[in-house]
């Protein structure tokens, strides 16, 4: 089965034509960060706008590159509808309508965090054994922007979330924490830079809920911003400075160390207490070396196969649209009139 997927719930473009799952035939994104690098973050408005600009060349681009034409043809079209910023979500869902509704196509509604799980079932070119395997229960830990969730899956579209974060999302703590280090947006990549060769172990700062027994698998990481606050206040009053590259390295590398220690702290003790045979980590931070680095050491001690995927499929990606549109379409009846698919900005991940 040949899908066409497309993916704009923030600030990517991006269309993807994906066969049976996991064999990617082209993967474009058309990144929007230079556009809103001046704002400190995502302006929607602008966003949207975008969008409209680029989804006609970018999914021209994915049909050439996957060769689709007369002796190749598509099978479906997928789009992701939500969760998201809803003008950037209408661009895809009306571009994905008119496109399946001109080919004569089944249209495929897809969930951006579904989306996410199955960024892991998606072959890496570089090594395919790599991919998740048909392995259940499967645990995941969904660490986006907006999104930080333990959910656990015992089989193909079947979600039971364990655990999620009380307040700020894991990706979120990156970019507000980069904006107090003065380092700029995308915040996460921002930290990681700063951070290397940093000390991690310079500030003691908090791993909240660690030991909280009715939030054994869930987060909270407002409180870690107001730490770093109010380090940087005490640092500032003992006549410390930003400026100085020792202690910028070290407070980046600290509050990394805190947010990956914690993700894979409750990520090890949920895989243990429910006998997961796999896990997988995705969304935007799990491109995060010191996450990948200390899951993989963690995971490996515990002997479960722990699953990442290539960097370029952890930031949003219209392929794992595709994925997730396969598997899905295995699960679940197609919908009786797909052309009645509307956004929904706080679409919930649902079995
Ligand atoms: O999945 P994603 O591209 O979009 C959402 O669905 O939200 O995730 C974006 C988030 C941003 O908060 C960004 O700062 C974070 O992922 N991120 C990272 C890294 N790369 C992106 N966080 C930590 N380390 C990184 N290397
Ligand atoms: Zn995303």
């Amino acid at each position: 089965m040949r899908i066409l997927a497309i993916e704009t719930s923030c600030d990517e473009t991006a269309a993807a034509v994906v066969e049976d799952g996991r064999r990617l035939l082209s993967n474009v994104v058309a990144t929007q960060i230079e556009l809103h690098r001046r704002f400190g973050g995502v302006f929607p408005e602008v966003a949207s706008r975008q969008h409209v600009l680029a989804i006609q060349p970018v999914v021209r681009q994915a049909l050439d590159e996957a060769d689709i034409g007369p002796a190749r043809r598509l099978d479906a079209v997928a789009v992701t509808h939500g969760p998201g910023l809803a003008g950037s979500l209408l661009v895809g869902v009306n571009a994905a309508k008119g496109l399946a509704f001109a080919a004569g196509l089944p249209l495929l509604g897809v969930n951006h965090l579904e989306g996410h799980i199955y960024s892991n079932w998606v072959q890496p070119p570089e090594d395919e054994s790599q991919a998740a395997q048909e392995l259940f229960p499967t645990l995941v830990l969904i660490v986006s922007g907006g999104h930080t969730e333990i959910v656990l899956m015992r089989g193909h579209c079947q979600y039971e979330r364990l655990g999620a974060t009380l307040d700020d999302a894991a990706g979120e703590a990156f970019d507000k924490v980069a904006r107090l280090l003065k380092l700029g947006f995308p915040g996460g990549p921002a930290i990681q830079r700063a951070a290397e060769g940093g000390n991690g172990a310079r500030f003691a700062l908090p791993r909240a809920l660690r030991h909280d027994p009715t939030h054994r698998f869930d987060f909270s990481f407002s409180g870690l911003k107001t730490a770093v606050i109010n380090l940087l206040r005490s640092l500032e009053a003992e006549g410390a400075a930003l400026d100085d590259a020792a202690l910028l390295r070290d407070l980046a590398a600290s509050f990394q160390a805190a947010v990956a220690e914690v993700l894979v702290e409750k990520l090890a003790a949920a895989a243990q207490a429910t006998g997961a045979r796999q896990v997988c980590i995705c969304g935007g931070v799990s491109a995060n070396r010191a996450l990948r680095d200390g899951a993989q050491a963690r995971f490996a001690a515990l002997g479960l196969p722990l699953h990442v995927p290539p960097l370029f499929l952890c930031t949003d990606n219209a392929a794992m649209i595709g994925s997730a549109a396969f598997f899905r379409a295995g699960c679940a009846p197609a919908a009786a009139n797909p052309f009645a698919l509307d956004v929904h900005a706080g679409l919930p991940l649902s079995t």
